[in-house]
């Protein structure tokens, strides 16, 4: 029970991380409200972990405004925040059209930055009252760390929300708040977004391999490596980890 007590709001949780990490922290004792764009699989979804949930388009400031009230009245406040929900687009940067590239950065970026906005004031009230910790993830990768030529607006995206989560771990501090806000960056984790390099007619389990050969430890990821380090930085055991970025890349970095 790491996360007994603690409210939290999951972006992106119909699929994949989000879901894992919904799924986890339920199990943690956390109250989770799980939002995403898919309406129909996250009524599935969420109906299945027995959480509530809102239909929400992290690129709309508006519905951000509904997603913090459903956590005011479905939890009763907001501790934790997970923007989790992403695209990943691949292309180079001459394959990658103004509106592809657009697109990914409404979603991974704007995303991010409108969810951090939007939750800080509902966060700040509840863990003044509570007397509580609060703190905000936000899914980046380790493609915001390290480049390739086939993910340039991805590449983008990425390296922004790593930077814009440390503004606002130093705007919280400086606040004197007991909210923290750190980074994740994941290499390939078997979740639906690596349909993204699927070539047509090309089998999901030879893209698995190929993807597992460029990794030290000889394979890609499980939604679970990503969710139990969300538990962790979520938690009051990480309570001095602010600003900070944790890869989960299976070695790739330390080359
Ligand atoms: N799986 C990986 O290999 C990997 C690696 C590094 C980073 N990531 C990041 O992790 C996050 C989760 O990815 P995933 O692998 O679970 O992918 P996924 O495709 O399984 O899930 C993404 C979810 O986000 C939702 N979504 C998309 N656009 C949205 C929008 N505008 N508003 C609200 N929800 C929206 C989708 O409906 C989907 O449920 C993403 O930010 C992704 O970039 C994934």
């Amino acid at each position: 029970m790491r996360l007994a007590g603690k409210k939290a709001l999951i972006t992106g949780a119909a699929s994949g991380l989000g879901l894992r990490i919904s799924a986890r922290f339920l199990e943690e004792g956390a109250q989770v409200l799980m939002t995403d764009l898919n309406a129909e699989a996250l009524r599935l979804e969420a109906e299945r972990l027995g959480a509530p949930f809102i239909a929400h388009d992290v690129t709309s400031e508006a519905q951000w405004a509904a997603a913090v009230d459903a956590a005011r009245e479905d939890l009763g406040g907001l501790n934790i925040l997970v923007n989790n929900a992403g695209i990943g687009p691949s292309g180079t940067i001459e394959e990658t059209s103004l509106e592809t590239w657009r697109q990914c950065h409404a979603v991974n970026l704007d995303g991010t930055f409108l969810g951090c906005r939007a939750v800080l004031p509902l966060m700040r009230e509840t863990v003044t009252r509570e007397g509580s910790r609060g703190a905000i993830l936000n899914l980046s990768s380790i493609a915001g760390v390290i480049a390739g030529a086939n993910m340039a607006a991805y590449n983008s995206a990425k390296a922004a929300v790593r930077h814009l989560t440390k503004s606002v771990a130093l705007h919280c501090a400086r606040e004197g708040l007991p909210i923290r806000a750190n980074s994740l960056h994941p290499a390939f984790i078997d979740t639906p977004i690596l349909d993204n390099f699927l070539k047509e007619g090309s089998d999901r389990a030879a893209l698995l391999d190929k993807l597992g050969r460029q990794i030290p430890l000889g394979c890609v990821g499980e939604p679970d490596d990503v969710a139990f380090a969300a538990v962790y930085l979520c938690s009051d055991e990480a309570k001095f980890v602010t600003g900070a970025e944790l890869f989960i890349d299976g070695g790739i970095s330390a080359q």
